[in-house]
């Protein structure tokens, strides 16, 4: 069995293809203008012992960027995002922003964060863009789905590198992890998009995700399925293929509160990872 993959999402509107590289270039200068600036950084979840979860005003103005550009561009679309909740509109589609992933990276420079953008169609991710600020490129650039479906970076369609058969180190991602896994490389980058694009791009095998929020991912879990990647969600009864946030209720509120532990990969390297973890 091959981990070539060769599946892409369907088409996507013109108009929606275009925004999201716009927006998620514009958005990528703002963060490398703003990065020497950051200065007030608070934590969301201050009463713990540990602080956790920080939040500059950088992710909340690029957020309000975010928000009024698509008003206005889309005024029928209901946004979520990180920051600033939802702005629920009541139709199919719904503009999802993490307008920084990796805050924790970001207000201490270290340079592995990202802004991701997701669109959903009830509640199923059919198109994003992520801007990484570095890349299999090594420069900063938007990995995206482009009209075609097709994963593309900064405006070139990109096809995912081979898996090297000699390589036998499978790098994984493994945002928010504890435990290692045996038989896996782990890098934990602090990102859940930058690790989303690395898997998109063939540069991870694999990445493991707890407990992300949509907004975590849902630009690049769009950017896994447009380069042909599986998605498989931790739900009853296992490792369930990933079709949609919530089957049940798409309302912005089921999806603001949508949080589940997913893997994302080739599908015979998601088999590995399952066999691996399922054995521990
Ligand atoms: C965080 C990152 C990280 C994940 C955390 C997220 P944020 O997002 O995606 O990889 O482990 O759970 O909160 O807060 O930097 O946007």
């Amino acid at each position: 069995m091959s981990d070539r993959l060769q599946m892409s999402l369907p088409p996507v509107p013109q108009n929606i293809a275009d925004t999201l590289l716009a927006l998620a270039r514009t958005v990528g200068e703002q963060i490398e203008r703003a990065l020497p600036e950051v200065r007030t950084v608070q934590y969301k979840k201050e009463q713990r012992a540990t602080p956790t979860d920080p939040v500059s005003e950088v992710d909340r103005e690029l957020e309000r960027f975010l928000r009024r550009e698509i008003g206005q561009r889309f005024p029928d679309h209901t946004i979520i995002g990180e920051e600033l909740g939802i702005d629920d509109k009541g139709g199919p589609f719904a503009w999802v922003l993490d307008p920084i992933d990796g805050t924790t990276n970001f207000v201490n420079g270290f340079p592995l964060f990202a802004s991701s953008i997701g669109v959903l169609e009830k509640a199923r991710p059919i198109a994003g863009a992520v801007w990484a600020s570095t890349s299999h490129a090594l420069r900063p650039g938007v990995y995206h789905v482009g009209a075609e479906g097709d994963l593309r970076f900064d405006g070139v369609r990109l096809t995912r590198r081979e898996i090297d058969p000699s390589n036998r180190r499978f790098l994984s991602g493994d945002a928010g992890a504890t435990a290692r896994h045996p038989g896996w490389d782990h890098r934990w980058t602090g990102s859940a998009a930058i690790e989303c694009a690395m898997v998109a791009a063939g540069i991870l095998h694999s990445s493991r995700l707890h407990g992300t929020h949509i907004w975590d991912v849902a630009g690049g879990l769009a950017l896994v399925q447009a380069a042909g990647g599986h998605v498989r969600a931790r739900r009853e009864g296992g490792w369930q293929r990933f079709e949609c946030f919530s089957e049940d209720d798409a309302s912005a509120k089921a999806l603001y509160a949508w949080s589940e532990d997913l893997l994302i990969g080739a599908g015979p390297t998601l088999e590995r990872w399952i066999a691996a973890v399922e054995a521990l």
